[in-house]
């Protein structure tokens, strides 16, 4: 009979308790304090993210700009028993004087019932029914032409339309209108008609929704930036991504040609335009009416520290890998120097005076900055040298963010790390775009960190469910789930984490060059991807001091696939724990807390699906979203359940 109940108990215990785990929370220790940069937002202008996306320009190649000058613009002529009447033309002029907007467009109408000029917007312009949108034109020159008359259409329906009188001036004059829409459409056009017989020339032809973030006029897409807000993101790096770098040091991206008057920009041809042969984007041009100054705004407005990131003198070392020789790095060095002035010194210094004048008297008090976006070798750490040198001189205070190249290990990663260490860099950007299956296994990657070098940067990652640059790959459950699971390690490794940001942030969803990324929109509308809402719930929910947690007695790095990792929240008096449970099996934990006790509600936010492959559209945006509930919960009776393929955010208030 003893046996019989001996056996019973080994055999049917582990029976009994399988599914079922402990938790164990230390609470009386603070293990790290968290940074307020922990979870933030790579901001990279790619798939159409600044010019076609967040900026809420709704006009391409504005200003005649683009290598194609009328890319962009058609002008429909009528024909009559056969023929081209030749009613008008248009010609591509250049200004007379050097300026950064070369050229200008002028019109010839010699009868002004059939000629138009026509501009098909990012892939259409995006239309709403009763919203205003501000159009703006710079004309000169206008001899017989009186009046200009704007339209909104949609294939043959006209959305809207006004008319503009134009005072027969040579110089040159901004005209103004706003259009109210009758009707919605996804990709509607701008057509402009001519009364008269004559010519005129135009420039800066422009329209924007009133309805921007924050009312302000020619600013950003608000349910862009909406989606940014709810990531409630600790600092925001920008502009990129490879096109900092350029694909030749021409092309690079130079801060100083993005602030200033809107119309004296100079545009250039985004790196990514030609950049993947499956993915040709020609009309991907960066007219930089979203430039530092707004990136800089935008991170105030957002409540995140502002993060630029600069060339080093490299170009992209996938493309022409350009070098500016080491003795002639001054221009760039020169270039970091300045915009520390433009983003926090006063009036009193050029730069900062500038800054004034574009409406911010008050300094943007920068504390970061990046030198050199995805750089490796002995060329990035020559000049990297060079530029931190000069930059802790004179502003010791600013924190220089280096790279360790485009992997996370091998050759030239373990090269940039044991460069950068020896030269004390303060913190490292490390950047990977790998498999589900890698971000789960390394849940434990910083665990065995030198805890006594540069701190971690987790600038770009991504799980990607084909393979990197693939444009098979799918923002689905299995990739979001496992950088749930990933970020669980970026948390408990809150003492040498700094920072960690998804990439790439934004695509549009007929214009993107790369997949996967975080929030998708179309001309009307926009929504998170599963990956999104991971962020979200870490963004919000990131505490400030690390606890220790362990399940079933060990860190929970993976074991029976679950993922776990524990903060206070002082300011808020809350213990917050995040569960990622990657099996296909529903999981129980019981709850044992050392040096705090909770009060008897649980608050949850899960975020679930069966199906792995389940992916948010414009369709079905909701599909996978997060579902917040509260619940009575007894710590000691009570058990903390996990379902399938989840992850979880649950608060308890507490008191010591
Ligand atoms: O995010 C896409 C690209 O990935 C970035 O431009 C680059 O930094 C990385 O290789």
């Amino acid at each position: 009979m003893k046996y019989k109940i001996l056996y019973f108990f080994t055999i049917l215990t582990p029976l009994l308790v399988m599914g079922q785990h402990e938790i164990l929370i230390d609470a009386s220790k603070t293990k790290a304090k968290i940074a307020s940069t922990m979870y933030g937002i790579f901001f990279e202008d790619i798939n159409f993210a600044a010019d076609g996306g967040i900026y809420a320009e709704l006009i391409k190649n504005r200003s005649f700009e683009f290598d194609e000058p009328k890319l962009g613009w058609t002008e429909p002529q009528t024909y009559q028993y056969g023929f081209n009447r030749q009613s008008g033309e248009s010609q591509i002029l250049r200004y007379n004087q050097l300026r950064p907007n070369k050229r200008f467009i002028r019109v010839q109408v010699s009868d002004d019932t059939n000629y138009s000029l026509v501009n098909e917007g990012f892939r259409g312009i995006g239309i709403k029914t009763k919203a205003t949108y501000d159009f703006s034109i710079s004309a000169s020159n206008a001899r017989g032409i009186s009046a200009i008359v704007i339209s909104l259409i949609d294939g043959d329906k006209e959305l809207a339309s006004e008319r503009l009188e134009i005072s027969p001036n040579s110089d040159w004059n901004t005209y103004e209108t706003a259009l109210v829409a009758y009707a919605e459409a996804q990709k509607a056009q701008l057509k402009l008609e001519f009364e008269g017989s004559g010519e005129i020339d135009l420039d800066m032809i422009s329209l924007f929704p009133q309805n921007t973030y924050k009312g302000r006029k020619k600013g950003l897409r608000k349910d862009i930036v909406e989606w940014l807000e709810g990531m409630n993101p600790g600092f925001l790096r920008f502009p990129g991504g490879c096109i900092v770098e350029g694909r030749t040091l021409e092309k690079r991206y130079q801060w100083k040609k993005t602030i200033g008057t809107i119309d004296m920009r100079e545009s250039l041809i985004n790196r990514w335009n030609t950049e993947f042969n499956h993915r040709p984007t020609p009309d991907y041009f960066q007219s930089f009416g979203l430039g530092f100054f707004e990136y800089f705004q935008l991170a105030e407005d957002l409540g995140a520290e502002p993060m630029p990131i600069l060339g080093c003198g490299m170009a992209c070392q996938f493309n022409t890998a350009e070098l500016a020789p080491l003795d002639e790095l001054d221009e760039y060095i020169q270039d970091a120097l300045d915009l520390i002035e433009f983003a926090n010194a006063d009036e009193t210094t050029y730069w900062g005076n500038l800054r004034t004048q574009m409406g911010h008297p008050k300094p943007f008090d920068m504390k970061y900055i990046g030198i050199g976006n995805e750089q490796w070798g002995p060329e990035y750490i020559k000049r990297f040298t060079l530029f931190e040198k000069v930059i802790k001189e004179k502003y010791p205070e600013i924190i220089i963010v280096s790279g360790s190249g485009p992997f996370p290990d091998g050759d030239f990663f373990d090269y940039g790390w044991s460069e950068l260490k020896k030269l004390n860099a303060e913190i490292v950007d490390e950047h990977f775009y790998q498999t589900p299956n890698w971000f789960r296994e390394n849940a434990d990657r910083y665990d065995n960190y030198d805890r006594n070098g540069p701190q971690v940067f987790a600038g770009e990652y991504a799980a990607q469910s084909v393979g990197t640059t693939n444009p098979e790959n799918k923002n689905n459950w299995e990739c979001a789930l496992s950088e749930a699971a990933f970020m669980t390690g970026l948390e408990r490794n809150a003492d040498i984490v700094r920072m960690s940001s998804y990439a790439p942030l934004l695509a549009h969803v007929d214009a993107w060059q790369w997949k996967t990324d975080l929030i998708w929109f179309d001309n009307l509308t926009s929504f998170g991807t599963p990956s999104y809402y991971v962020q979200t719930m870490y963004g919000n929910n990131a505490g400030t001091d690390l606890l220790n947690l362990l399940i079933d007695g060990n860190q929970a790095v993976g074991q029976n696939e679950v993922y776990g990792s524990a903060v206070k929240d002082i300011k808020n008096n809350e213990l917050i724990l995040k569960l990622v449970n990657t099996s296909d099996e529903s999981k129980s934990f019981s709850l044992n807390l050392n040096g705090v006790s909770i009060h008897t509600v649980m608050e949850r936010i899960d975020l679930q699906s069966d199906e792995l492959d389940d992916e948010n559209s414009i369709e079905h945006p909701m599909k996978i979203a997060p579902k917040t509930s509260s619940h009575p919960f007894n710590v000691n009776s009570d058990q903390l359940k996990m379902a399938p393929y989840s992850f979880s955010v649950v608060r308890f208030k507490i008191s010591s």
